[in-house]
């Protein structure tokens, strides 16, 4: 296809405003899908992003368009991942078009994820197709928002398209608009081979499939490839589309998209943001822009039962075959046996994972409490060390000072539950950087330590606001924190799934918050159980569980038959969700519940 006749563009928005839906829409219009396709969602093609609609793994579709003016056009549609755990992923599939684009819901306007990504799309020079879906909705204000994407997008939405991607209106136009708004790439296809890496995953018929952006020259099959930022050389053996079907093709030229196989078995070979060129006649330089995606929250993950550690490491092996950026190794812990260290890119990727493997697994999992990677400076000139594990932390007086990760968090709400909100980023050791006003609803910025945000600030600040809130950040780095270990112990047994890093001013209220969660959630024994935060030797809080009255046990063993069946069946299986600490048992749901701070 001559370059002219190529247009390489994404969606953009809000999570939830349509974007999948949309795809699906327009994928069907050109002829990919036919209408019953079109109820199972195309794109979003895992469950669990079914279930949660949010889209997890970016994904292309080429499109046949045949415009107003006869011409057939090549279209590729690049489905970007919502969330802001996946922002790199992001903004490679940003960097591999020329256009998006933005789908804002016109019941819910401009949301501050919709900026976000507007922003990014205009940091990559993007022709910007505005485009107010859900008309079909009673409460769609369509005009409120296109004052709304002019008011605080800046960008002209005059000619902003009325959508509905439910029920089919507007996709024509969408279409003639992507056409004659959104430029064709650029490139040289008799130069030396630039490819953008946007992509990997895990086929099992096809092994490695990469996602590629052609920039310059041609990449056909038989030609041997290299990775310049991986270092390692491929036979490329497929080229091809996807329509959403997979389509052989002969070659990709400069300016097209489409995937490649090259007989490769590992994923953490393909570095999304990459550059691949050929072995013969190489590129000079790589591409701008790559960047190695490291993860930014850990935490330990046990198998309940001890028995099904190799099931959890085979599961957790294969997750790993089409996740790169997750990472694990083996851990093994006092009280918890053996389980696995793992790395995510945030927490939304941590509870995708966790409940992939409670799902499609069938394991029964304890998730010990998220942390942050620390940075620690050892005394006596004894170097840095670099913290994933609170379990690890080295006695206090070999640290010199320890330095955690910030966060730059832009939050959109309206007037009415700023005052809390501003309370909960306050409560967080948040700094306030900017607070306006954009079209009745506030927009403010704060810096905050990440520590204070992966346990459960989307969540509160998601109830506080009932639902109206939105939330983005980016890392601004490290800076030094006065932080300590605290421990939990139960019955006197340090239960070290439970210890954590806290900042000390916070660590006597997060201590007796902790205490008096798990004195609700440990069942009562037959004996008394004391339940205490403390940090080095010293106890900061401290609740008691009663012991059990007798006869309420009595109780138990009396009754029908039936009924006592029954009372044993479920024993049992409470007796294979319980962990045991010396002579405490305590429910994997504990675990779970007594890390959401209340
Ligand atoms: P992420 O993948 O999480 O970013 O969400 P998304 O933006 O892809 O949203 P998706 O397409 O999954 O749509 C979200 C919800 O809005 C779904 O329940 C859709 O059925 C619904 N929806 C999408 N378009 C329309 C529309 O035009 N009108 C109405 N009424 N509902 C729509």
């Amino acid at each position: 296809t001559e370059l002219k006749h190529i247009r390489n563009f994404s969606i953009i928005a809000h999570i939830d405003h349509g974007k999948s839906t949309l795809a699906d829409r327009l994928i069907q219009q050109t002829g990919g899908l036919t209408e019953r396709e079109m109820s199972a969602q195309v794109l979003d093609n895992m469950d669990i992003e079914k279930e949660r609609g949010i889209t997890i793994k970016a994904q292309t579709v080429r499109l046949n368009y045949t415009a107003k003016d006869g011409q057939l056009y090549e279209l590729n549609l690049m489905d970007t991942p919502g969330h802001v755990d996946f922002a790199y992923e992001v903004s490679r599939s940003l960097a591999a078009c020329e256009g998006a684009l933005l789908v804002v819901d016109a019941a819910q306007g401009v949301e501050a994820q919709t900026l976000a990504n507007v922003y990014q799309s205009i940091e990559h020079d993007h022709e910007i197709v505005p485009v107010i879906n859900k008309i079909d909705l009673p409460a769609a204000e369509p005009e409120k928002v296109r004052k709304e994407i002019e008011d605080i997008i800046g960008i002209d939405a005059s000619e902003a398209v009325l959508a509905s991607a439910k029920s089919g209106i507007g996709i024509a136009d969408i279409l003639e608009q992507i056409v004659l708004k959104i430029p064709p790439p650029k490139g040289d296809r008799d130069a030396p081979l630039e490819a953008m890496l946007v992509d990997s995953w895990y086929d099992p018929y096809l092994g490695v499939v990469i996602l590629v952006r052609v920039v310059n020259g041609v990449i056909k099959k038989g030609q041997n490839i290299k990775f310049m930022a991986g270092g390692t050389e491929h036979l490329v053996d497929r080229v091809g589309c996807m329509r959403p079907k997979i389509e052989t093709l002969p070659e990709l030229a400069a300016g097209e998209i489409g995937f490649i196989t090259a007989q490769i078995k590992d994923i953490s070979q393909t570095r999304v943001g990459d550059t691949i060129t050929t072995v013969k006649n190489p590129a000079a330089a790589p591409l701008p822009g790559f960047k190695e995606v490291q993860p930014v929250v850990f935490c330990g993950l046990f198998p309940v039962d001890a028995n099904d550690f190799d099931k959890l490491r085979d599961s957790i092996s294969k997750l790993r075959l089409n996740d790169a950026s997750f990472s694990f190794e083996m851990e093994s812990s006092a009280a918890l046996g053996f389980g696995f260290r793992c790395g995510f890119l945030g927490l939304l990727h941590l509870e995708i994972i966790q409940e992939r493997l409670t799902r499609e697994y069938d394991l029964d999992l304890i998730t010990t409490a998220p942390s942050v990677v620390y940075k620690i400076q050892l005394t006596h000139g004894n170097g840095e060390l670099e913290l994933h594990n609170p379990a690890d932390m080295p006695d206090p007086t070999k640290i010199d000072e320890i330095q955690e990760p910030w966060i730059e968090a832009v939050i959109y709400c309206p007037d009415e539950y700023l005052g809390s909100i501003l309370k909960l980023c306050q409560d967080r050791r948040g700094i306030q950087k900017n607070l306006t006003y954009v079209g009745g609803r506030a927009q403010v910025t704060y810096e905050l330590p990440l520590n204070e945000v992966v346990f459960d600030f989307y969540d509160r600040l998601k109830s506080i606001s009932r639902g109206y809130a939105s939330f983005d950040y980016y890392q601004i780095g490290y800076r030094e924190g006065d932080l300590v270990k605290m421990s939990i112990m139960v019955n006197a047994e340090p239960v070290d799934a439970l210890s954590m890093i806290v900042h000390r001013g916070t660590a006597e209220s997060r201590g007796r918050g902790m205490c008096e969660r798990l004195k609700d959630l440990i069942p009562r024994h037959l004996f008394k159980i004391p339940i205490q935060a403390a940090i080095g030797g010293k106890v900061i809080a401290r609740e008691t569980i009663a012991a059990m009255r007798k006869d309420v046990t009595a109780k138990c063993y009396g009754g029908d038959i039936s009924r006592k069946k029954k009372l044993l069946d479920k024993q049992k299986e409470g007796k294979k969700r319980m962990r045991e600490y010396g002579s405490v048992s305590i429910p994997q749901e504990a675990f779970i519940a007594a890390l959401r701070m209340g």
